[in-house]
């Protein structure tokens, strides 16, 4: 953040402590997802592109799970707003960290998640050159249900009517308020102690402060964004479902157009942070979440979903499988049906295969399990073969245990290994065998019962039945 004396600095508030009624949620609204990031990190992003002086977040309803989140944001600070009376009294409460600041405050609103900086910018050099106290984002709707309406009188804005108190002139009206303004210091905080709250909700409306700008002679600017989809404002799982749709959209477009084939860009989802590597392809449900990183030519096929993980150049994941918190170098192959549980790492050129299930496991390069396997707590060797149905028992219901499995191993089908356990580099581990102590490098184990074969049983006990 810099404050650069040659122009007057900017403050950002961002409003996010309304209840959000109409997504009948114990979560506050700001907090919803879009796209894996909380709605109220987008207005944070556009916020950070005008480098401001400082940002002021406004909480209320649910203040404390809505402060935890912004932890993770150390240049925020918070005030709070008890009880909600509205969006004009909701800015009165920043007056105590902005009361001796010099400057423009920008206001957002936190459920209004697509605008982006480049259009603040526009709103900040519209105010500046008109020279306004107070400055509004307006946007033309064909449908502008819901939204404050821009009443205009010979083109100066005179006030704003909100849909519930707006007659049935006012509500043809297609020009709407974006929820976005920038206002001059001084006069703000004055002005807003002016607002009444006769109107049908009973609340205190931030934007009859055109009205009385107006009265005082304060000039009051407009600028209306050019892509109306920017403002969108969430208020219903409907709104929040349709904004999403939209944010993935263009997150798909960005990756078409960075050389990643998507089968079905409409059953593709994948998060705003994620990136892929170009040559990529990637089949229709699949779910690309958090921090992901993927690398340039993989593939990954129908149903796969994949968390917070990084993968290499060259992998495949193939149908329905689970990766998550998980690093996977180049060239591995995984699935169809592998669970990669955190903590996982796959050295280059592995293979999980079929029903296979990994937990804190680390397998070297080149190493291989191919099917029906649990392995948590372990490390495999590079170049090891981890037979059908081999299991890592790292839990005696107490605390969980090591195995550890050296390089060039060969670990039989269905063995159970019982950890804490260490089997050297080359060695062998016999199918079916329960390992319970070390094995050395180079030897093989047989951890199991002798075979016996008891000739003509089959027919002793035919006799003995009468000869069922
Ligand atoms: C508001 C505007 C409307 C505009 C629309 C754009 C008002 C009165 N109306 O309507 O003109 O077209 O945004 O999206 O401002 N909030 C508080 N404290 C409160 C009330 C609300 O912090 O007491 C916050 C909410 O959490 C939300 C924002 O202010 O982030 C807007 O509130 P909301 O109730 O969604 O207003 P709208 O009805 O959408
Ligand atoms: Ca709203």
């Amino acid at each position: 953040m810099s404050e650069n004396p040659s122009v007057s600095p900017v403050h950002v508030v961002i409003l996010a402590a309304g209840k959000g009624t109409r997504m009948r949620s114990a979560t506050p609204k700001v907090l919803h997802q879009l796209s894996g990031l909380p709605m109220i990190d987008y207005a944070l992003r556009a916020a950070a592109t005008l480098e401001p002086g400082s940002i002021t977040v406004v909480v209320g309803h649910e203040a404390d799970q809505v402060r935890a989140h912004l932890q993770h944001h150390p240049q925020v600070q918070t005030v709070r707003q008890e009880p909600q009376l509205g969006t004009g009294h909701a800015l009165l409460q920043a007056e105590t960290v902005l009361a001796d600041r010099q400057g423009v405050v920008v206001l957002l609103s936190g459920d209004v998640p697509l605008l982006t900086g480049h259009t603040l910018r526009a709103l900040l050099d519209a105010h500046e050159s008109a020279g306004a106290a107070a400055s509004l984002v307006t946007a033309i709707l064909e449908r502008s249900y819901g939204y404050g309406r821009i009443v205009r009188r010979g083109g100066e804005i005179v006030r704003v009517v909100e849909e519930r108190d707006a007659s049935p002139t006012e509500r043809d009206i297609k020009e709407i308020n974006a929820g976005i303004y920038a206002f001059d210091l001084p006069p703000l905080f004055e002005a807003l102690r002016g607002i009444g709250a006769a109107n049908a909700q009973g609340e205190y409306y931030l934007p009859d402060l055109v009205g009385i700008y107006r009265r005082r002679n304060l000039p009051v600017a407009t600028w209306t964004v050019p892509n109306p989809g920017e403002i969108r404002g969430i208020n219903s799982r409907s709104e929040l479902a349709e904004v999403n749709r939209m944010v993935r959209q263009q997150k798909n477009e960005e990756l078409m157009a960075a050389g990643v084939t998507l089968v079905d860009p409409a059953t593709t989802y994948v998060d705003v942070d994620v990136l892929v590597g170009p040559d990529t392809v990637i089949h229709p449900g699949v779910h690309l979440e958090g921090s992901t990183r993927i690398g340039g030519a993989c593939e990954l096929h129908a149903g796969v979903r994949i968390v917070n993980s990084t993968i290499g150049d060259r992998v495949t994941v193939l149908n329905h499988s689970v990766i998550v918190d998980s690093t996977i170098a180049a060239a591995c192959s995984v699935g169809p049906f592998a669970h990669l549980r955190p903590g996982s790492t796959m050295g280059e050129g592995a293979k999980v295969g079929n029903f296979v299930e990994l937990k804190k496991a680390t397998l070297g390069a080149g190493a291989k399990a191919s099917h029906l396997s649990y392995l948590g707590d372990a490390t495999v060797g590079e170049h090891t073969n981890i037979g059908a149905g081999t299991i890592t028992c790292n839990y005696d219901g107490v605390s969980k245990h090591q195995t550890i499995i050296g390089k060039h191993a060969f670990i039989g089908s269905d063995a159970s290994l019982i950890a804490p356990v260490t089997i050297g580099d080359d060695a062998y581990i016999a199918a079916g065998s329960a390992i319970t102590s070390d094995v050395p490098a180079g030897a093989l184990a047989v951890a199991r019962a002798r075979q016996e074969n008891k000739e003509g049983w089959v027919g002793r006990r035919k006799a003995e039945r009468g000869g069922q």
